[in-house]
């Protein structure tokens, strides 16, 4: 063990305490002296913030779950080390960070044990990861349900356009490349190199132009960009807040089946019906609509009402039209429609026919976010009238408040610096 390292583990030994039920260290403001040293992930937090102590039991279990990687699991009060959230300019609780020496990724995604833990190991490695083992892709597929490969030597356009590609789709998808013996055992190889996406058991390759040396760079680039950027998402995806931004980032329409999951994520089975038929539309027209329109459905109304500003009878079809933020609805009553009339529906938003509604001019968001206000207010009041009623009283009520906009805030809103927050830029 090096000089190095025995200090740092010392000044590590008196600057965390670990809580006796959890792996999660507990930071000081002597985090700042070390934070540069190693992988960490860390929770910002204010004791006051309930969607803090949401993620609490979640975060221990991502403590739990990255116990065997080199990566840290700690959480700092920002009401105690003012200074500490000032240094990583946090302004919202919780926030989540990555921190690697001087790169920086900030956690955008759903709180969840699965994403943040998928988030982690994604921008821990390099941004390409190398399968060298023959059952490590067999794991994979078995395991992952959703992951790029490149196939050959690590040389030439095309290796030099997928690892620059993957860098900037880190924290969103994961990457692998592959010897072509090893490909070949598990995956359909036919030509090398090349770039596939496997996702629902199947593959989908890369449409490359042939490689040759006069084929611009650019070029390559954009239409690798182009094609990760929206294959990195499933056929049928479930659609959240977390994940409605990077959705709207492939530019497609955006074709949601709204239905209502209860606590347990259970759905009734009229909905349940519903949202088969509009997986149907896309499984059996994928080769027609792929191009032009990305489906999902929503488990909770409440996401597609602000998007709708309504209230919207469920379940529903709602279209969303990813450059201008307006959307589209059947005429029809949706739980009478059929696979054809979803496709004629397709047809009219596509070639223009379909009446629009919304869009992002600045009354509509104004709208939107007085709908979304509403929708808390009276969401907090239904849980809690007492509650809701003492806390307008005290001005903790107002702390409380903006803790829950900034939570909840605008989810249309994917203005121009999400452009950086796909990307995730790496920052100081
Ligand atoms: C394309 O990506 C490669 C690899 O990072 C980079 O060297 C090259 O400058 C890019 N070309 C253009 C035109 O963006
Ligand atoms: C969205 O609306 C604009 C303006 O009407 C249109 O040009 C564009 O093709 C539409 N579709 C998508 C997917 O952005
Ligand atoms: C748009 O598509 C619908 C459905 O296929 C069709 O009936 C209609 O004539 C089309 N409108 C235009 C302007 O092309």
């Amino acid at each position: 063990m090096t000089l190095k390292r025995t200090v740092m583990l010392m000044i590590l030994g008196s600057v965390v305490s670990m809580a006796s039920t959890t792996r999660v260290l507990e930071l000081s403001d002597r985090f700042l002296d070390i934070r540069k040293d190693g992988q960490w992930l860390v929770m910002f937090y204010a004791p006051w913030c309930a969607h803090c102590k949401r993620l609490e039991p979640i975060w221990s279990h991502v403590a739990q779950a990255l116990h065997n990687t080199n990566i840290r699991v700690g959480r700092v009060d920002c009401t105690r080390f003012t200074n500490v959230a000032t240094e990583f300019g946090v302004s919202g609780f919780p926030t989540i960070l990555f921190l690697n020496g001087e790169i920086q990724y900030t956690f955008k995604g759903d709180r969840t044990k699965e994403e943040i833990v998928n988030f982690a190991l994604r921008v821990s490695g390099p941004p390409v990861k190398q399968i060298t083992r023959t059952e490590s892709l067999e794991n994979l597929k078995a395991s992952n349900p959703l992951f790029f490969v490149y196939v050959g030597d690590h040389a030439g356009l095309l290796w030099e356009s997928y690892s620059d590609v993957a860098e900037k789709f880190q924290p969103h998808g994961f990457f692998y490349s592959v010897s072509p013996e090893i490909a070949r055992k598990h995956l359909t190889v036919t030509s090398i190199p090349s770039v596939f996406v496997y996702k629902e058991n199947t593959q989908y390759i890369f449409p490359a132009e042939p490689v040759n040396e006069d084929l611009e760079m650019g070029h390559l680039n954009a239409s690798m960009f182009g094609w990760i950027n929206v294959e990195r998402f499933a056929t049928f995806p479930k659609v959240t807040r977390g994940s409605i931004n990077q959705l709207l980032q492939t530019k497609k329409y955006l074709v949601l089946a709204v239905v209502e999951e209860n606590k347990l994520l259970e759905i009734p089975t009229e909905m349940l019906v519903f949202r088969d038929m509009i997986e149907s539309v896309i499984i059996k027209n994928r080769e027609k609509l792929h191009k032009w329109f990305q489906f999902g459905w929503v488990g909770s109304p409440e996401l597609a009402n602000s998007i709708a500003m309504s209230v919207l009878p469920l379940p529903y079809l709602l279209v969303v039209n990813s450059t201008t933020n307006h959307h589209h609805i059947p005429e029809d009553d949706p739980s009478q429609l059929t696979p054809e009339a979803v496709t004629i529906f397709l047809e009219q938003v596509y070639n223009h026919s379909a009446p629009s509604y919304g869009g992002n001019t600045l009354p509509v968001k104004l709208y939107r976010t007085y709908f979304e206000a509403r929708t808390s207010l009276s969401d907090m009041w239904h849980g809690n009238p007492v509650l809701t009623a003492v806390l307008f009283g005290l001005p903790l009520g107002f702390l409380t408040l903006i803790c829950y906009s900034i939570c909840c805030s605008d989810i249309m809103d994917a203005d121009d610096d999400d452009e950086e927050d796909m990307t995730h830029e790496k920052k100081e």
